[in-house]
């Protein structure tokens, strides 16, 4: 009988994703072995702190603060990143591909500063390179985007792909208390960081929205074209007054294609109500990808925590391994084959929301509305309520679809406006069209 082969693994990382990767592997090894016809062992991992207590049973022997014990074992075969940050972590990545080894990596912010780099060297080395869990934790988005979709023409994704904003949003809706509250609440329960900017200021939706275009697009996306605001100012009046218009209000990242030129936002957008990313509440993720010839398609789940993430990592792991079998490691490497084409501000286009204070006095709405006309902007619906100041009213807008330029232009005319008193906020509108 065949002698089983065992394959070895290095883990660059022993914290949250890190134990859930080694717990996965070590209780689902028979089916593992049934997949892959290989027993996979995690022989080393590397910490940063060696003596720091945590709940490991397995032979302190494993553990190493050295990463070149890793990295320069010629015994490892696969080498697993879940440590997180750039630097060292790019240095580690590249040295192991050039070594041959082949990675599986957690890590979106490595991926979307550094993706392209990578990819091209797993592809000279002939190694493979997975990151499905760097994206939505638990949703294999990644897979659908490369191989089920490989034969469609990707036009637009939308994403909540950021579970504390989403978790902040929907409980500002269901509980109508303050951004900043809800914010504490999440700090609490352990949905968002002590220092939370990353996921407020939406910094991290936009590196997973830039590595999620990026393969839907086939072009060289990288977090500096994603045009991105955060959540901070969102107030519980917005929310009130686009739920009464029927709408929520989530942070999505919205990727377009058209005529082979691309835009890619992650803003707080307000979404029908009827739209099922609308219904996307707490900490979930959810991607809704329009394809040219499957139509709407969603994806729906938990975008983290340790056993999600960690089965996405291992499911990558059990690629690679089958490819080792079949001897077609780095051949599924796909680097980005289309110039990156990015839309011009005349190009973009969206309807809007508009909330602002005014003159209460009559005409206001007859001078206010000159400026729409005059750069063709059509309004849709108009909403007028009182102000909590003498005098002052609120008027919501919302109009048609209009370019960004425009609507910069209008928002300029509009402060200039005496019966203007002050813009409270502008909001993209997203029916959740095609296309
Ligand atoms: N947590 C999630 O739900 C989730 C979801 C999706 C993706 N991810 C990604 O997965 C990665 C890991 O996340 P995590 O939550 O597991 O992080 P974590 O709990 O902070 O664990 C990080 C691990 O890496 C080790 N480490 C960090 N820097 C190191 C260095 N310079 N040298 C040696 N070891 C180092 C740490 O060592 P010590 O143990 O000694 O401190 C720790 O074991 C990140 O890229 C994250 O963005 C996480």
């Amino acid at each position: 009988m065949e002698a089983v082969k065992q394959i070895n693994v290095g883990l660059l990382g022993l914290g949250t994703v890190g134990m859930g990767v080694v717990k996965i592997i070590d209780g689902h090894q028979e089916d593992l072995m049934k997949q892959t016809g290989n027993r996979i062992k995690v022989v080393k991992a590397l910490v940063k702190d060696i003596n720091k207590k945590r709940d490991w049973t397995r032979s302190e022997q494993l553990l190493t603060s050295d990463p070149w014990e890793i990295l320069r074992d010629p015994e490892i075969d696969i080498i697993i990143e879940v440590m997180g940050n750039i630097e060292p972590t790019f240095d580690y990545l590249m040295y192991a591909l050039k070594q041959g080894k082949h990675v599986v990596t957690a890590n979106k912010d490595l991926i979307a500063m550094h993706g392209a780099e990578l990819l091209a060297q797993a592809k000279e080395s002939k190694c493979d390179l997975y990151f499905e869990e760097s994206v939505a934790g638990g949703i294999p988005i990644i897979r659908a985007l490369v191989e089920g979709f490989a034969s469609d023409r990707i036009t637009k994704l939308i994403g909540i792909v950021n579970g504390t904003t989403n978790y902040i949003l929907s409980k500002m809706s269901e509980e109508g208390r303050p951004f900043e509250e809800m914010l504490v609440k999440a700090q609490e329960l352990g949905y968002a960081e002590a220092d939370p900017s990353s996921d407020i200021e939406g910094l991290d939706a936009a590196r997973k929205m830039a590595i999620l275009s990026n393969l839907a697009f086939h072009m060289e996306v990288h977090f500096d074209d994603v045009m991105l605001k955060g959540i901070t100012q969102v107030t519980q009046e917005d929310i009130q007054f686009s739920k009464q218009l029927g709408y929520e209000i989530k942070l999505l990242g919205i990727a377009k294609l058209n005529d082979n030129q691309i835009e890619v936002s992650v803003q707080p957008t307000m979404i029908n109500k009827e739209h099922p990313l609308a219904k996307v509440n707490g900490v979930f993720n959810a991607i809704y990808v329009y394809g040219e010839a499957v139509g709407e398609t969603m994806f729906y789940g938990p975008g983290a925590g340790q056993l999600p993430t960690a089965t996405a990592v291992v499911s990558d792991l059990v690629t690679v391994v089958k490819q080792m079998n079949l001897g077609v490691n780095g051949r599924g490497v796909i680097p980005p084959y289309r110039n990156k084409q990015l839309k011009s501000d005349d190009l973009i286009e969206s309807s809007y929301f508009i909330r602002l204070k005014v003159v209460d006095e009559v005409g206001v709405l007859s001078l206010l509305t000159h400026p729409f006309a005059d750069l063709r902007v059509s309004i849709q619906e108009v909403l007028q309520v009182p102000a909590n100041e003498e005098g002052k009213a609120q008027l919501i807008i919302i109009t048609h679809t209009t370019s960004k330029a425009q609507m910069n232009q209008l928002i300029e005319e509009i402060n200039a406006l005496d019966v203007v008193d002050h813009i409270y906020s502008i909001y993209p509108v997203e029916e959740g069209e095609a296309e």
